[in-house]
């Protein structure tokens, strides 16, 4: 992993959490990072937006991040139950998720609203982190690398530069299934996804490219070794304090 890649460990917590628990695993979070003192990676939480407020002032100072799990593309308007980029980021996020497959599959999102949703998250001063990943039909037909390299075209927009985009690939098959990819397939996407952004952006071999599906404290240091790996975006595993960290200590 090249040393100008710092690691990122992202939890996407999904629809989980009431505030006193969430309260107490972004806690616990918080703590691990502090006593770690890791400048060598970065920790992110990303939890429902009903808790980005609460939770990011809980962790201010420790050195763990937070972000958002989705966001609209308009700044403000009338779209009842959407969450704008600007609030999130009033809230205290970083950072947001955009074109989870659970929101493509569950909302209808096209790369093309993924990409509105990105350059919203610039608009409003937040990183995004854009997911892209086959099915398993997908890979069973042996399109996994074509329909990354769609996805990927369509969902980042123009402007995009290593301090402005993360980039996580999430195979839909692996995303709470206990099922993973091999190391070698791993990195055969990964290797993949550079060379496509390496046509699409100046300074490519700095982009992060994390995995998510699956990652646990059992196999992330497996995971994270694969090539062109420069952290995980983590689901299950993020809704416990320990097994996130050891995460996090395997990057
Ligand atoms: P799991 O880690 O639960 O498989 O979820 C991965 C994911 O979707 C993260 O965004």
């Amino acid at each position: 992993m090249a040393r100008s890649r710092r690691p990122l460990i992202a939890g996407n917590w999904k629809m989980n959490g009431l505030t006193a628990d969430a309260l107490a695993l972004a806690g616990a979070v918080a703590e691990g990072v502090k006593q770690a003192g890791w400048t060598d990676r970065e920790l992110l939480v990303c939890p429902p937006s009903t808790l980005v407020m609460a939770i990011a002032k809980a962790v201010k100072g420790s050195g763990l991040l937070v972000g958002g799990q989705n966001c609209h593309a308009a700044a403000s308007g009338a779209h009842t139950g959407d969450i704008a980029a600007e609030m999130l980021r009033d809230a205290g996020a970083s950072h947001v998720i955009v074109g989870h497959s659970e929101r493509r599959t569950d909302c209808g999102e096209t790369d093309a609203v993924v990409r509105a949703k990105a350059e919203a998250a610039w608009r409003a001063g937040l990183l995004p982190v854009v997911c892209i990943g086959e099915s398993l039909a997908e890979r069973e037909a042996g399109r996994t690398l074509s329909v990354l390299e769609t996805q990927l075209k369509g969902s980042i927009p123009a402007g995009s530069t290593a301090s402005r985009l993360v980039v996580a690939y999430e195979p839909v098959w692996a995303i709470g299934t206990g099922k993973t990819p091999t190391t070698a397939e791993v990195a055969a996407a990964h290797a993949h996804i550079r060379r496509v952004l390496g046509g699409l952006i100046a300074d490519a071999n700095a982009v992060r490219l994390l995995y998510g599906g699956s990652v646990k404290g059992g196999n992330a240091a497996e995971l994270l070794a694969a090539g062109d790996v420069d952290g995980a975006l983590v689901g299950g595993a993020s809704l416990k304090a320990d097994e996130f960290l050891a995460i996090a200590k395997a990057a």
